[in-house]
This record gives structure tokens, C-alpha cells and sequence, in this order.
């Protein structure tokens, strides 16, 4: 990893995370992430987002910042768009390693220094419209973006050259090797970072929907050049390219969702399956495409993903204990709290002894607004005219999905 020189002074800096670690804790990162830096040298120098001492994280920026002719105990001031520990979790370390450095970010961002890292002396809150005086003609110039992802959430600009440091926004799952920049990855490499930035995008930020779009209507009226965020690609030749990616995502919580269907099933000894098969060859009759995964089997973090974007949803599980299959109840609590809203649904499922699922499943639904089908539930195995039933299902859910 090495610096990257965006103008002849702003360079991009970043750790490539490799790690079993979970992401949030939460989200499985098997392609990695990077954690993004950006130095800005006018008479004064300032270092926007920091990075957790985390995979060797502090060590690459240290060097980067080498690379680029400058200490860390040389940078005056240090930006702090958004105070999530995967940016400032080595902030302590760092102040002890360069403690005359002002630290900026809004108001509610200090706070969070506070209490996060005890830090009290050398801070510096802003608010929309101020602006740092690098000096040299290097001005930088603070937005703020709340909820986007966090509620101290801003965004840094520099007029001169158009970058916009967007931190989480704009941003995606996966590392990038040697190289930063949009117009240094292939369109095979970009199919993946694409994809990789859906599943950020479903995992971390889709709670916040509403706040992406007002965030984006709001930057429209910067002449935005670059977009550097602080997760994956640097955007220098074509940044409507993510930030109307990023729009498209945001629109996918009430619609318009992709004309697929996502399938998202359990089953425990292979009843509920036989079914779903039905409803799959249904759902093949009508060339709706699909994406299915079996829970807990795959990680909630890829379910969301094809869920999010997908216009119809298909849930198959059988009942469990009186109630839903488990892992299934967690799928759709997720569901709700990342808002996969107002899709096209059918629920199906066998029970063994006595249902039960219909009545948590329908209470956990009832905030999705989703158009569902009717649901179809069996005793043991499926029927030949249950399978019949299944498969007009899938057929009917899939001509919604057209039609919608
Ligand atoms: Fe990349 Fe919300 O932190």
C-alpha cells in the first residue's frame, strides 16, 4: 500500500483490512475493507479520518504519511468526519504520539471524543460552512451529513481541486491493493467492488436511507470532482458514477427495487424444501431472476444484500417450538431495522406436530408494508396438489415482480 497523490497536495491514504474479525462486530468482511486517510498540505497540514489499530492499520498509515514527506507528529490538524471506531479507534494512541494536534469535527463529533477516548484539550468544533484555512491557498470547508452513518456524521470539501471527503458515504467493502483510484480497476474488478458496495451499502448504511438522499440533495451543490470516501474506491473520473449508485440504493427502501426475486429459506428435515422447490420452478416458468440462500446456513450480511435490492421476496421456514424457525426471526428483524420495505412476498412452510410460525411471522412483517401473497402451510411433507398450489404461487409472485 503506498500514497496516492490525488492532487500535487492532497494524497490518499489507506490500510487494506485482512481479517476473520467481523465488521461492526456484525458483518463478515471475506474480500477485506479498507480504511481510508486523505493528508491535505497547505502552510499547515491536516489528516482527515484516522484508522483502529486494527490488521496493521496504524503501521500503513505511518507509512503512507512517510511516503508522502510528512511525520504524524507534523500534522496540525486532524479531521474527524465521523467518530465510528473503525476511524478514530487509535485516536488515543495517536494524540499521545502528537499531542499539540487540533482535533475538528461538529459538535456532537467532540462530545464522542470525549467519551470515547478522554481526550479534552485540542478540540475544535464545526458546524456547515465553516472553513479551515490551510494557508497556501488550501481552504477546507465542513458539511454536515448527520446519520450518514452516525449522527455526528460531516463531510470535509476542498473547492480547489472538487474533492469531497465523503467518509462512509460513497463507500464499500473490499480491499484495494496498490491501487485507489476508479479509472485503475477493470470492469471485472469494478462488478465486484459493485456488488461488494451493495452489501456495505444493505449492512451499514441502509437504516439511514432518508438521510442519504438529503445528504446527496444537499452536496449536489458542491461541483463535486472527486469523491474520496473513507471505505474503498477514490472516484476521480467518474464520481456521479457512486454517488448515483448510492441514490439508486437509497430509492431501493420504498421502491423501485430490481425485478428479482430473493428466496430465503430453512428448513429442518427437508419438508419446507420440497415445497420451495415448487415455488423456484414456478418462479423459473415466469424468467424472474432469482438469488436464494438458506439461513443460518449463509450469514444474514449476504441476505441482506440480494433482499435489499430485490423486488420480490419469497420466505420459507418451517415452524419451530410453537413459533418461526429461529434464524428466520432474526432475518426478518433485520429486515425491518434496514428498512426492506414495500416488496412483492409469499411465506410458506411445513409444520410437524402443530403451526404456529404464521402468527410471529406476521407480526414481525406487519411494519414492512409488504403486498403479500397468501401464505401456504402444510402438515409433514406437501401433497401433489400443495405442490400444484406452490408453483402457481411462484408463478404469481414472479408476474407481480414483473409487473411492478
Ligand atoms: Fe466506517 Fe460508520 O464507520
Amino acid at each position: 500500500m503506498k500514497a496516492h497523490a490525488i492532487t500535487d497536495r492532497i494524497y490518499a491514504l489507506h490500510a487494506d483490512i485482512d481479517t476473520a474479525d467481523l465488521f461492526e462486530g456484525i458483518w463478515p468482511i471475506p474480500h477485506g475493507v479498507s480504511l481510508n486517510s486523505y493528508l491535505v498540505k497547505g502552510e499547515k497540514v491536516a489528516l482527515i479520518d484516522l484508522v483502529r489499530d486494527w490488521a496493521g492499520a496504524p503501521e500503513a498509515l505511518e507509512a503512507e504519511i512517510a511516503q508522502a514527506g510528512l511525520f504524524l507528529d507534523k500534522i496540525d490538524y486532524l479531521i474527524l468526519n465521523h467518530l465510528e471506531p473503525d476511524h478514530t479507534g487509535w485516536l488515543a494512541e495517536y494524540k499521545r504520539r502528537n499531542p499539540k494536534v487540533e482535533i475538528i469535527s461538529t459538535a456532537k463529533g467532540i462530545e464522542l471524543v470525549k467519551s470515547f477516548y478522554k481526550i479534552t484539550e485540542g478540540l475544535r468544533a464545526v458546524k456547515s460552512g465553516d472553513i479551515l484555512d490551510l494557508g497556501g491557498g488550501m481552504v477546507l470547508r465542513f458539511e454536515e451529513a448527520p446519520n450518514v452513518h452516525w449522527p455526528e456524521t460531516m463531510v470535509t470539501y476542498e473547492p480547489e481541486s472538487g474533492v469531497l471527503f465523503a467518509c462512509d458515504a460513497f463507500g464499500g467493502y473490499g480491499k484495494l491493493g496498490d491501487r485507489v483510484f476508479d479509472d485503475q480497476f477493470s470492469a471485472e474488478e469494478h462488478a465486484f467492488f459493485e456488488k461488494e458496495s451493495l452489501r456495505y451499502y444493505a449492512n451499514i448504511v441502509s437504516s439511514f436511507g432518508l438521510f442519504v438522499k438529503r445528504a446527496v440533495q444537499k452536496l449536489s451543490a458542491l461541483d463535486i470532482k472527486v469523491v474520496a470516501p473513507s471505505h474503498g474506491i477514490v472516484w476521480r473520473k467518474n464520481p456521479k458514477e457512486i454517488i448515483e449508485r448510492y441514490v439508486k440504493y437509497a430509492n431501493y427502501m420504498d421502491g423501485p427495487q430490481e425485478k428479482e426475486i430473493c428466496v430465503v429459506w430453512g428448513s429442518m428435515y427437508g419438508n419446507t424444501k420440497k415445497g420451495l422447490d415448487a415455488v423456484i420452478a414456478g418462479i423459473e416458468e415466469e424468467g424472474v431472476p432469482y438469488s436464494i440462500h438458506r439461513v443460518p446456513n449463509e450469514d444474514a450480511s449476504f441476505v441482506l444484500a440480494d433482499a435489499y435490492k430485490s423486488a420480490g421476496i419469497v420466505v420459507a421456514m418451517p415452524t419451530y417450538e410453537y413459533k418461526m424457525f429461529p434464524p428466520m426471526a432474526y432475518i426478518l428483524s433485520l429486515f425491518e431495522r434496514k428498512h426492506v420495505w414495500n416488496r412483492k412476498a409469499f411465506r410458506l412452510g411445513s409444520w410437524g406436530w402443530v403451526g404456529g410460525a404464521k402468527k410471529e411471522y406476521d407480526e414481525l412483517v406487519a411494519p414492512l408494508k409488504w403486498d403479500s401473497l397468501e401464505s401456504e402451510e402444510w402438515a409433514g411433507g406437501p401433497d401433489e396438489a400443495k405442490l400444484e398450489a406452490l408453483r402457481e404461487k411462484g408463478r404469481e409472485l414472479a408476474r407481480r415482480v414483473k409487473s411492478a
